[in-house]
């Protein structure tokens, strides 16, 4: 598991983008956190300054809309998923598990992460 943030850094209802070898955008809905890859599946646009919506986060370039919960695009233009990652909060502190078996390009545990 890597460190991503604090949970009172995300904003109730909205993204947070977290730098690394793989930027990842963390959202807050009500107790829930999810973690997705940033880049949209289409042509890339920052997730995490996308809209949620439930438990969907629309895009905001062209506004696909992800699941949070499988990173399955609702419809075009985006055709493929965003990869999803297993989250844990603890103690106010949110983990994201970044290893091969949840992502096929995994990040060394030392890496550092921070948030943008
Ligand atoms: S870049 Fe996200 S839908 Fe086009």
């Amino acid at each position: 598991m890597i460190r991503l943030c604090d949970i009172d850094e995300i904003p109730d209802g909205e993204g947070l983008r977290c730098t690394g070898p793989t930027p990842v955008a963390v959202f807050r809905t009500g107790d829930e956190v999810f973690v997705l890859d940033d880049a949209c599946s289409h042509q890339g646009a920052s997730l995490s300054d996308g809209y949620l919506e439930e438990c969907w986060v629309e895009c905001p370039l062209h506004e696909a809309f992800f699941s949070l919960r499988t990173g399955e695009p609702s419809g075009p233009p985006a055709k493929r998923p965003v990869r999803t990652y297993t989250v844990l909060v603890a103690d106010g502190v949110v983990w994201a598990d970044l290893e091969p078996a949840s992502n096929p390009d995994p990040v060394p545990a030392s890496q550092e992460w921070g948030v943008a």
